[in-house]
Protein backbone atom coordinates (compact mmCIF):
# COMPACT_ATOMS: atom_id res chain seq x y z
CA UNK A 1 0.00 0.00 0.00
CA UNK A 2 0.61 3.67 -0.32
CA UNK A 3 2.93 5.14 2.29
CA UNK A 4 1.77 8.37 2.44
CA UNK A 5 -0.96 10.63 1.25
CA UNK A 6 0.43 12.97 -1.61
CA UNK A 7 -2.29 16.21 -1.04
CA UNK A 8 -3.47 17.20 -3.71
CA UNK A 9 -2.46 20.96 -4.21
CA UNK A 10 -4.83 21.57 -7.22
CA UNK A 11 -7.89 24.56 -5.81
CA UNK A 12 -10.03 23.21 -8.79
CA UNK A 13 -11.97 20.33 -6.60
CA UNK A 14 -12.68 18.06 -9.69
CA UNK A 15 -8.73 18.37 -9.86
CA UNK A 16 -8.47 17.38 -6.24
CA UNK A 17 -10.44 14.15 -6.36
CA UNK A 18 -8.94 12.78 -9.88
CA UNK A 19 -5.19 12.88 -7.81
CA UNK A 20 -6.70 11.54 -4.59
CA UNK A 21 -9.00 8.55 -6.00
CA UNK A 22 -6.12 6.64 -7.41
CA UNK A 23 -4.61 7.34 -3.94
CA UNK A 24 -7.71 5.85 -2.14
CA UNK A 25 -7.63 2.87 -4.35
CA UNK A 26 -3.89 2.21 -4.06
CA UNK A 27 -4.40 2.62 -0.24
CA UNK A 28 -7.13 -0.18 0.07
CA UNK A 29 -5.99 -2.65 -2.37
CA UNK A 30 -4.46 -5.21 -0.98
CA UNK A 31 -6.17 -4.92 2.30
CA UNK A 32 -8.97 -6.99 2.89
CA UNK A 33 -10.07 -5.42 6.34
CA UNK A 34 -12.61 -3.43 5.89
CA UNK A 35 -12.54 -1.57 9.31
CA UNK A 36 -8.94 -0.35 8.36
CA UNK A 37 -9.67 0.56 4.69
CA UNK A 38 -12.64 2.78 5.71
CA UNK A 39 -10.21 4.59 8.14
CA UNK A 40 -7.61 5.29 5.72
CA UNK A 41 -10.65 6.39 3.10
CA UNK A 42 -12.17 8.61 5.83
CA UNK A 43 -8.24 10.25 6.42
CA UNK A 44 -7.70 10.34 2.71
CA UNK A 45 -10.80 12.17 2.45
CA UNK A 46 -10.19 14.86 5.80
CA UNK A 47 -6.89 15.58 4.86
CA UNK A 48 -6.65 15.63 0.83
CA UNK A 49 -10.46 17.50 0.15
CA UNK A 50 -9.84 20.02 3.44
CA UNK A 51 -13.75 19.17 4.77
CA UNK A 52 -14.51 19.11 8.15
CA UNK A 53 -15.72 15.92 9.06
CA UNK A 54 -15.45 12.73 7.09
CA UNK A 55 -16.74 9.48 8.50
CA UNK A 56 -18.86 6.29 8.45
CA UNK A 57 -21.46 4.95 10.07
CA UNK A 58 -22.58 1.41 9.60
CA UNK A 59 -25.78 -0.41 10.13
CA UNK A 60 -26.04 -2.23 12.97
CA UNK A 61 -28.85 -4.53 14.62
CA UNK A 62 -32.30 -2.75 14.99
CA UNK A 63 -32.03 -0.48 11.87
CA UNK A 64 -29.32 1.42 13.49
CA UNK A 65 -26.40 3.58 12.31
CA UNK A 66 -23.52 3.08 14.65
CA UNK A 67 -20.21 5.61 14.54
CA UNK A 68 -17.73 3.86 12.68
CA UNK A 69 -13.95 5.24 11.13
CA UNK A 70 -14.04 8.83 11.16
CA UNK A 71 -12.00 11.91 11.01
CA UNK A 72 -13.06 15.23 13.02
CA UNK A 73 -14.88 16.45 15.96
CA UNK A 74 -16.31 13.70 18.29
CA UNK A 75 -19.72 12.78 16.98
CA UNK A 76 -22.99 11.16 17.50
CA UNK A 77 -22.87 7.77 17.97
CA UNK A 78 -26.23 6.68 16.83
CA UNK A 79 -28.24 7.47 14.20
CA UNK A 80 -32.22 5.61 14.09
CA UNK A 81 -33.09 4.39 10.65
CA UNK A 82 -34.89 7.94 8.98
CA UNK A 83 -33.78 10.41 11.24
CA UNK A 84 -31.17 13.39 10.06
CA UNK A 85 -29.72 13.24 6.78
CA UNK A 86 -27.56 10.03 7.62
CA UNK A 87 -30.71 7.92 8.77
CA UNK A 88 -32.75 9.26 5.73
CA UNK A 89 -29.87 8.53 3.48
CA UNK A 90 -30.12 5.07 4.82
CA UNK A 91 -33.84 4.77 4.88
CA UNK A 92 -34.54 5.83 1.58
CA UNK A 93 -31.04 3.92 -0.16
CA UNK A 94 -29.94 7.18 -1.67
CA UNK A 95 -27.21 10.26 -1.93
CA UNK A 96 -28.92 13.42 0.16
CA UNK A 97 -27.08 16.52 -0.69
CA UNK A 98 -27.96 19.31 1.96
CA UNK A 99 -26.71 23.11 1.02
CA UNK A 100 -27.96 24.46 4.62
CA UNK A 101 -28.44 22.12 7.68
CA UNK A 102 -30.51 24.00 9.11
CA UNK A 103 -32.73 24.13 6.32
CA UNK A 104 -33.32 20.17 6.61
CA UNK A 105 -36.13 18.89 8.75
CA UNK A 106 -34.60 16.91 11.65
CA UNK A 107 -30.98 17.46 10.74
CA UNK A 108 -28.71 15.78 13.51
CA UNK A 109 -26.46 18.49 14.85
CA UNK A 110 -23.39 16.66 15.85
CA UNK A 111 -21.24 19.97 15.77
CA UNK A 112 -22.74 23.31 15.48
CA UNK A 113 -20.28 24.22 12.77
CA UNK A 114 -21.37 21.91 10.06
CA UNK A 115 -22.95 24.11 7.66
CA UNK A 116 -23.40 21.78 4.65
CA UNK A 117 -23.58 17.85 4.32
CA UNK A 118 -23.16 15.45 1.53
CA UNK A 119 -24.76 11.59 2.81
CA UNK A 120 -24.03 8.35 0.26
CA UNK A 121 -25.12 4.79 1.27
CA UNK A 122 -23.41 2.02 0.16
CA UNK A 123 -24.99 -1.04 -0.72
CA UNK A 124 -24.45 -5.11 -0.46
CA UNK A 125 -27.00 -7.73 -1.54
CA UNK A 126 -29.60 -4.59 -2.31
CA UNK A 127 -29.32 -3.39 1.79
CA UNK A 128 -27.39 -0.29 2.73
CA UNK A 129 -24.60 -1.80 4.70
CA UNK A 130 -22.73 1.84 5.60
CA UNK A 131 -22.95 5.17 4.82
CA UNK A 132 -20.26 7.92 3.85
CA UNK A 133 -21.17 11.66 6.15
CA UNK A 134 -19.15 14.13 4.62
CA UNK A 135 -19.38 17.53 6.43
CA UNK A 136 -18.53 21.41 6.20
CA UNK A 137 -18.49 24.14 7.54
CA UNK A 138 -19.13 26.29 4.60
CA UNK A 139 -22.71 26.40 3.29
CA UNK A 140 -23.07 25.10 -0.04
CA UNK A 141 -19.69 23.39 -0.27
CA UNK A 142 -21.05 20.07 -2.02
CA UNK A 143 -22.03 19.73 -5.72
CA UNK A 144 -22.21 17.51 -8.49
CA UNK A 145 -18.95 16.71 -8.46
CA UNK A 146 -18.49 16.06 -4.76
CA UNK A 147 -21.42 13.09 -5.82
CA UNK A 148 -20.25 11.98 -8.66
CA UNK A 149 -16.27 10.99 -7.03
CA UNK A 150 -17.62 10.26 -3.70
CA UNK A 151 -19.90 8.03 -5.77
CA UNK A 152 -16.82 5.95 -6.87
CA UNK A 153 -15.24 6.10 -3.77
CA UNK A 154 -18.53 3.95 -2.50
CA UNK A 155 -18.54 1.51 -5.13
CA UNK A 156 -15.05 0.73 -4.43
CA UNK A 157 -16.20 0.22 -0.62
CA UNK A 158 -19.26 -2.25 -2.08
CA UNK A 159 -16.76 -4.39 -3.55
CA UNK A 160 -15.14 -4.88 -0.31
CA UNK A 161 -18.44 -5.45 1.21
N1 LIG B 1 -25.58 15.68 10.58
C1 LIG B 1 -25.79 14.26 10.50
C2 LIG B 1 -25.34 13.57 11.76
C3 LIG B 1 -23.95 13.08 11.70
S1 LIG B 1 -22.81 14.21 11.98
O1 LIG B 1 -23.02 15.48 11.43
C4 LIG B 1 -21.28 13.69 12.02
C5 LIG B 1 -27.25 13.96 10.24
O2 LIG B 1 -28.11 14.81 10.31
O3 LIG B 1 -27.54 12.80 9.97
Amino acid sequence: MAEELIIPQETDKKARYEALLPQIEALTMGEEDLIANLSNIAAALRYGMGYFWVGFYLVKAHDMLVLGPFQGPIACTRIPKGRGVCGTAFAEKKVILVEDVEAFPGHIACSSDSKSEIVLPALKDGEVALILDVDSDKLGDFDAVDEAYLSKVMKLIEKML
